[in-house]
């Protein structure tokens, strides 16, 4: 077995802090909102599972052909050593990168759900004897510190995570993965692509429910970790398209008004009756846009590649 280490690099109540702050400002501003990261302890980690191989969810299908057609393309433009993914969750479709990469020594993956980095770190360890694998439990918007591994590095971000921050943070976001690499290192980027809002609605809003029960989940996540009383049942999911903006909306909808208690802010947060609570947004991109914003943090878009459906883009970002 390979060398497997895990590495936490904010302490426990770092974290307790970030979802205090974040609740505390999510909650008591208009429109409410909370930000898509507090979706994954173990059992949010488990339903996104779940949500990769629902016939509605399309995006990790695609995002998986490009990958199993591309991986050579990618492994000889890059000759990465270290390979570092953020967001990484289960890693299943890295096994494409990581089987396709010649001269990889290192493999960093990085997210905030602890459960599923281990499982997926342990198990990559125990199948890649020649491989070290270096976990970071860490917020990729919080300034990251690597290990100092042997270049050239790949930097991984697939599953159109990045389509979960605002504009502003995105740019935030690739100006720090800039800052991580060196010239001729480069960064991979998954993204899913603006197409018919049915086909977008359906993907956020499948027939079993399982969309529905991710969402909520962070209601019991905040339950767990601060003590409120949220009813998950008293919220209906809501999946919507955003034309002006070109993003899918998450939201929870309060079936009747009512009072959220949350001790650990000695907080009380009113809902209205149909009032809704933002919980993500997930951007859906152009070429073009992708092409200007890895330009604007100092990225030259050097391939673009589709799935054969034209649903969802692998971008390889150089840096200048
Ligand atoms: C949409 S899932 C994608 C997972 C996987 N990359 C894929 O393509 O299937 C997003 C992943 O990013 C992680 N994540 C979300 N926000 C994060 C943050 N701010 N910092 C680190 N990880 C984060 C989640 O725990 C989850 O594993």
């Amino acid at each position: 077995m390979s060398p497997f280490l895990i590495t936490r690099t904010l302490p426990e109540d770092a974290t307790e802090a970030a979802l205090r702050s974040d609740v505390l400002h999510g909650l008591t501003r208009t429109p409410k909102t909370l930000p898509p990261k507090w979706f994954y302890d173990a059992l949010g980690s488990e339903l996104f599972e779940e949500i990769t191989a629902l016939p509605e969810y399309y995006p990790t299908r695609a995002e998986r052909e490009i990958l199993a057609a591309r991986a050579p393309e990618i492994a000889a433009a890059t000759g990465a050593r270290t390979l570092v993914e953020l967001g990484s969750g289960s890693s299943e479709k890295t096994r494409h990168l990581l089987d396709a990469l010649p001269d990889l020594h290192t493999y960093v993956p990085v997210d905030v759900s602890a459960s599923a980095l281990t499982q997926a770190g342990r198990a990559l360890a125990a199948e890649r004897p020649a491989l070290d694998v270096h976990a970071l439990i860490a917020d990729f918007t919080g300034g990251l510190t690597l290990p100092d591994t042997p270049g050239p590095r790949l930097v991984a971000f697939l599953g159109g995570t990045i389509g979960n921050l605002l504009p502003a943070e995105r740019a935030a976001f690739l100006a720090s993965v800039r800052s991580l690499l060196s010239p001729g290192d480069h960064l991979l980027l998954g993204t899913d692509l603006v197409k018919d809002e049915s086909v977008l609605v359906a993907a956020y809003d499948d027939a079993a429910g399982v969309t529905a029960a991710f969402n909520k989940n962070v209601l019991s996540v905040v339950n767990r970790e601060l003590g409120a009383d949220f009813d998950p049942d008293a919220f209906d999911h809501v999946a919507r398209w955003n034309a002006g903006e070109e993003w899918i909306e998450m939201r929870l909808r309060a079936r009747s008004a009512q009072t959220v208690k949350i001790p650990a802010l000695d907080l009380a947060v009113e809902f209205a009756a149909g009032e809704e609570l933002r919980t993500e947004v997930s951007a859906k991109f152009r070429e073009e846009r992708v092409r200007a914003e890895l330009a604007a943090a100092g990225l030259g878009l050097s391939h673009w590649w589709t799935d054969t459906g034209g649903r969802f883009a692998l971008s390889l970002g150089t840096a200048r």
